[in-house]
């Protein structure tokens, strides 16, 4: 794969069924008794010593070469290759990674005290936006919280990290909780920033990311939908495709959906992929419950 040029579609479908498969034969090894299972992690150990121990040889062959870092910085940025090399423990882990951490190693304190918090948005390359949940977000002491606890945490573990904003919880005048969709479960939290809603054209479409993952979305008034951006008959993005009357065209080969009920009106039996969000004053949020 060229690393400078998105993947092909048949890169990505390769790339989608591998993991496909190893998740399938995690599930396998994790059924079978204990002695196979050890040599199953036993073999898996030994690839991956031999895979480190090869990309790691290559860096070090390539990395003085004029122009080869930049090359090898290129490379790590597609989601992939940082993946692969983020296992084996050969480039840092991410700044939003790193801001995650950073409010793990708060989370226990926050919990004794029926609270938790959230990054709602990561705004590179220095700014990040947090929400507190639970008790905390109610609690007077909050702003206390926010300044020792969390920004304190942060500021210590990814000193890049210059603005850190506390976000109105969802309670607080002028963000109040305005519409929730359906597909939303009722736990707490995991709550992830994706478009203003002013952003989001009535009855068009905005694509965006949310944490790697593509996405499209499309509303009625405050009325939200969002979808994957993968169409329901061979996977292919479709925030691209022609969009007229709150409908899309797939531009690979047709297939018609509804834009909020993600219907497709080619094949009644397909459906794009939902995804829940919420509307909160005029954030639109969204949160993966797989
Ligand atoms: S991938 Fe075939 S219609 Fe979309």
């Amino acid at each position: 794969m060229n690393a400078h040029a998105q993947p092909s579609e048949e890169e990505a479908r390769g790339v989608d069924q591998l993991i496909d498969d190893l998740e399938r034969l995690e599930v396998l090894i994790a059924g079978w008794d204990e002695s196979q299972r050890v040599i199953a992690l036993a073999y898996r150990r030994a690839i991956d010593a031999l895979h480190e121990g090869a990309l790691r040889k290559l860096i070090a062959e390539v990395k003085t070469a004029p122009g080869a870092l930049d090359a090898l910085r290129a490379a790590a940025a597609d989601p992939l290759v940082y993946a692969v090399l983020r296992r084996h423990g050969l480039v840092k882990p991410s700044l939003q990674e790193r801001v995650e951490r950073a409010l793990a190693s708060i989370r226990p304190m926050l919990a004794a005290h029926g609270g938790d918090v959230e990054l709602i948005a990561f705004d590179p390359p220095d700014a990040v936006e947090v929400r507190f949940l639970g008790n905390c977000d109610h609690c007077p002491s909050s702003t206390l919280t926010f300044v020792a606890g969390v920004k304190q945490a942060i500021e210590e573990q990814c000193p890049e990290i210059k603005h850190i904003r506390q976000a109105k919880s969802a309670g607080a005048v002028g963000a109040s909780l305005d519409f929730i969709s359906p597909f939303a479960s009722k736990r707490d939290g995991g709550w992830r920033y994706a478009s203003a809603l002013d952003e989001i054209p009535e009855q068009g479409v905005k694509s965006c990311a949310v944490n790697g993952v593509p996405l499209i979305l499309s509303r009625l008034g405050r009325v939200v939908a969002c979808f994957r951006d993968a169409c329901a008959h061979l996977g292919s993005p479709i925030s691209s495709g022609a969009v007229a009357e709150g409908r899309i065209v797939c531009p690979r080969h047709g297939f018609e959906y509804d834009l909020m009920s993600g219907e497709c009106l080619t094949a009644p039996q397909a459906q794009l992929q939902p995804v829940a969000w919420r509307v909160v004053g005029e954030r639109v949020e969204i949160r993966f419950e797989d």
